[in-house]
């Protein structure tokens, strides 16, 4: 089959990427939420992550005033309300009230979290890079809370109960099948011990 050059560069033929909820604070206390669908991992240590911000977005002039922002992780099953985040604008609505989430107070940052997400993390704003219609912020991971419901009976973090949610070319797409375990190919004896 023929690979064809599209007319255009574009990052949006990439495949998919969690959608995140990211939550911010206003100076008189109002809190909002913006549903990011360019976000990524990028240094383990310090644990940091980045989002792409819109410019013009509301929530870019928040998390520039606090210099902090929450990440938050929803479920698949709570795609209406990561929807209605991505398609309002908390200049003129409490988002928070709006979606029906609840604020869960941070201890280390003024922006809150959304109580309702299995996973939230609170990240101090480090950097910021320009690169044209959107910023892109990298914050520094200072506390991450999981829900139990996504822990095993030793207390782990279980990727199996997570339901994540993703996007994926403007559509919302959950996780498919476990493929492997990291470094499987590892164990597999055509490779040994060379890799
Ligand atoms: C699935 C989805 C993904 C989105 N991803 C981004 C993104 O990565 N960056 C961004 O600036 N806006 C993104 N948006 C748009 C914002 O969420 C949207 O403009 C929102 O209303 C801005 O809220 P605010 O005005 O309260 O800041 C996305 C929207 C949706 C529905």
């Amino acid at each position: 089959m023929a690979k064809l050059q599209r007319s255009s560069p574009s990052s949006r033929y990439f495949y998919p990427w969690p959608v995140v909820l990211v939550s911010c604070v206003d100076e008189k206390g109002k809190p909002n939420i913006i549903t990011i669908g360019a976000s990524s991992i990028c240094s383990s240590n310090p644990p940091t992550v980045g989002i792409a911000v819109g410019t013009m977005q509301y929530s870019l002039t928040l998390i520039n005033q606090t210099c902090d922002f929450g990440v938050n992780l929803p479920r698949a099953d709570q795609v209406r309300q990561v929807d209605f985040c991505g398609s309002k604008s908390g200049r003129n609505m409490n988002k928070f009230e709006a979606a029906g989430f609840t604020v869960q107070r941070s201890l280390l940052i003024r922006s809150p979290l959304i109580e309702e997400c299995p996973v939230s993390m609170e990240c101090k704003l480090i950097e910021t890079v320009h690169l044209g219609n959107h910023d892109w912020l990298i914050g520094e991971i200072v506390a991450v809370y999981c829900d139990e419901s996504i822990l095993d009976e030793a207390g782990n973090f279980d990727p199996s109960k997570c339901n994540p949610l993703f996007a994926f070319w403007s559509e919302y797409w959950s996780i498919g099948a476990k493929l492997a375990d990291w470094h499987f190919m590892r164990r597999e004896s055509c490779l040994g011990d060379q890799a």
